[in-house]
C-alpha cells in the first residue's frame, strides 16, 4: 500500500492521515498549547466502516503529527461516531484531579439495519488527551426511538454556568443544558420548520459571535449539515442566525424559514471549530461529500480536511452572514513568489504562471472592474479547471468538468454557480473584489468578498498542475496578482 505522502493526489498542507478512510474532524480543542484534532477514522479499510476517533496534533493548524488512535469501539458503546471536546476547568464531571477534557460524542451499536445503528450520546475523559476513559454507567442520553439521533457539540453558557449541547436528531437539533456533563435536561428543540430538509440533518455547531455594529452586541449562529440524502449539487450545509438564552435558540425573522448555505461548493461537510480558542474562531470541515465519497480514485489514504478556516459574522444589508477566511497560519507557508508572463489577445489579456513541480499554490488577486475574470487550472496539455468570476452579476463558477477523469457514477457535479452571499441581486459592484485562491493537488479552495463567498471543489485529474492562467478584458480590471507556491506541511516522520 503507497502511505507516502507524494501517493497519488494527496495534499500538502490539508490534513490527510497516513492512510485509509476518515471523514469528520471531532472532538476538536486546543489544550496544554497544542490544536488538538480528532477524525472520524476507519484504521483498516479506505471505506467507511468500523468508527474510530484518529488524532493528530499540531502548533499551528497546518503542520500536524498523527498520534495513536484516541477512541475505539467496544460492545457498551459501540462504533464512535461524531461528538466535540470541552475543557472541564472546574471538574464538574468529577473525574479528574483538577480539570480535564471531557468528549462527548456518539456511541452506534450496529443493528441489524447497517444505515441505523442504535445512537446515543456518551462521554470519555482524558487529562492529555491522547489517552481516554469511557465513562462506565453507559450512555448520558440514551436514545429514545430516534433513528438519526448524532453528533453532540458541547458549550459553556457562560452567563448560565452552564454546559449546552446541541445535537442533531432527524431533520432537527435538540438542546440539552447539564451542571456535570453526565446528566442533561432537555430544553428545546429547533429545525422542523426551518431551512432545507433534503438530507438528514447532522454535526450541528452553535456559536456566539461578538460583533461591532452599535446597536446589537452579540449573535448566534446555529449551523448544521446535510447528511444522507443530501443532493450532491451543493455541499449541503446551512446556518441559521438568530439569539440563544441558554436554552432555546431563536431565529431573526430575516433568517426564519431560509437557511444559508456555508460553503459555495460542493464539498465542504461536518465542519467543526476549536473549543478553548480564545479571541478567534477557527473550523475545519471534511472536505468531501456523502454522496461520492467512497468513489474517490485514491487508494492508500480516502478523504482529507479543508484549510482551517477563522469565521467571522458580518452585517450585511438588513442580514448578518459568516465570512470564512483561511486561518492567518497560512500566510506563513508561502515560500516562493512564481513570475508571469503576459499574452495579449484580441479582446483580453492573458497572465500565465508556470508552475514546476509545486503542489500546493496560492493565488491572490483583487478584481477592480464589473467584468469577467477567468481563472484556469492547467494540468497538462488538455485538462483544465476553470473558476469565472462575474464581478457584474456577483457570481462566482467553478467548472471542473475538464479535469479528464470521469469516474464518479452519476453523484459527481461538474460545474456550480453560486452568487456571492450578502450583496444585493441585480446591483452592480463598485467595489473591487478581492479573490483568493488555494490549489493543493486535488483540491481548490475559493474565497472572496471579505470571505463572503467560500468554495470548496475537489479536482482530480491524471495530470499534475503545469500553469495557471488569469484571464481578463484588460489589465486594468486586475489588481496585484500574486501566486505563491506553499511550503509542503504534511509530511510522516
Ligand atoms: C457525518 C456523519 C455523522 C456521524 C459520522 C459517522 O459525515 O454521518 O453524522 O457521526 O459521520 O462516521
Amino acid at each position: 500500500m503507497d502511505t507516502r505522502y507524494d501517493a497519488a493526489w494527496r495534499p500538502n498542507i490539508h490534513f490527510t492521515p497516513r492512510k485509509n478512510w476518515m471523514n469528520d474532524p471531532c472532538g476538536l480543542i486546543y489544550w496544554n498549547s497544542e490544536y488538538h484534532l480528532y477524525f472520524q477514522y476507519h484504521p483498516y479499510s479506505n471505506n467507511w466502516g468500523s468508527m474510530h476517533w484518529g488524532h493528530a496534533v499540531s502548533n499551528d493548524l497546518f503542520h500536524w503529527k498523527e498520534k495513536d488512535i484516541a477512541l475505539s469501539p467496544d460492545p457498551q458503546t459501540g462504533n464512535i461516531f461524531t461528538g466535540s471536546s470541552v475543557w472541564d476547568k472546574e471538574n464538574t464531571c468529577g473525574y479528574f484531579q483538577t480539570s480535564g477534557i471531557a468528549a462527548l460524542y456518539t456511541g452506534a451499536i450496529p443493528t441489524n439495519d447497517p444505515a441505523y445503528p442504535l445512537q446515543q450520546q456518551c462521554l470519555a475523559y482524558s487529562t492529555d488527551g491522547c489517552t481516554w476513559e469511557k465513562h462506565a454507567d453507559g450512555p448520558v442520553i440514551p436514545n429514545d426511538g430516534s433513528p438519526d439521533f448524532r453528533d453532540p457539540k458541547v458549550i459553556y453558557y457562560e452567563p448560565g454556568k452552564t454546559w449546552v449541547m446541541v445535537v442533531s436528531m432527524g431533520y432537527e437539533v435538540r438542546f440539552y443544558t447539564s451542571a456535570n456533563l453526565i446528566h442533561w435536561k432537555h430544553t428545546s428543540s429547533f429545525g422542523k420548520e426551518y431551512g432545507s430538509h433534503q438530507g438528514v440533518w447532522e454535526c450541528p455547531e452553535l456559536y456566539k459571535f461578538t460583533i461591532d455594529a452599535t446597536t446589537v452586541r452579540e449573535k448566534w449562529v446555529l449551523l448544521v449539515h446535510s447528511g444522507a440524502g443530501q443532493a450532491p449539487d451543493t455541499s449541503g450545509s446551512q446556518y441559521f442566525v438568530g439569539d440563544f438564552d441558554g436554552r432555546e435558540f431563536v431565529p431573526d425573522p430575516e433568517s426564519e424559514k431560509e437557511s444559508k448555505a456555508a460553503d459555495q461548493g460542493f464539498d465542504f461537510h461536518a465542519a467543526q471549530s476549536w473549543s478553548n480558542v480564545e479571541s478567534r474562531i477557527i473550523w475545519i470541515g471534511w472536505a468531501s461529500h456523502t454522496a461520492y465519497s467512497h468513489d474517490l480514485p485514491t487508494k492508500s489514504w480516502r478523504n482529507m480536511l479543508s484549510l482551517p478556516r477563522e469565521l467571522k459574522l458580518m452585517h450585511r444589508g438588513d442580514d448578518y452572514y459568516i465570512a470564512q477566511k483561511p486561518a492567518a497560519e497560512a500566510e506563513s507557508l508561502r515560500f516562493r513568489q512564481l513570475n508571469s508572463h503576459r499574452t495579449r489577445l484580441a479582446a483580453s489579456t492573458e497572465i500565465t504562471y508556470p508552475i514546476r513541480g509545486s503542489n500546493a499554490i496560492e493565488l491572490v488577486c483583487t478584481i477592480q472592474k464589473p467584468t469577467t475574470v477567468i481563472i484556469t487550472y492547467h494540468f497538462g496539455q488538455r485538462y483544465t479547471a476553470e473558476v469565472q468570476v462575474n464581478n457584474i452579476e456577483q457570481t462566482i463558477t467553478i467548472d471542473r468538468s475538464n479535469a479528464g477523469m470521469d469516474i464518479y457514477g452519476n453523484h459527481w457535479r461538474y460545474k456550480r454557480t453560486a452568487r456571492i452571499p450578502g450583496i444585493a441581486a441585480g446591483v452592480q459592484r463598485q467595489e473591487p473584489l478581492p479573490v483568493q485562491l488555494f490549489w493543493d493537488n486535488s483540491i481548490l479552495e475559493v474565497f472572496a468578498a471579505s470571505g463572503l463567498y467560500a468554495a470548496t471543489a475537489l479536482i482530480f485529474s491524471p495530470n499534475k498542475l503545469e500553469g495557471i492562467s488569469v484571464c481578463a478584458e484588460n489589465e486594468d480590471a486586475l489588481g496585484d496578482i500574486n501566486v505563491y507556491e506553499l511550503r509542503q506541511t504534511m509530511e510522516f516522520a
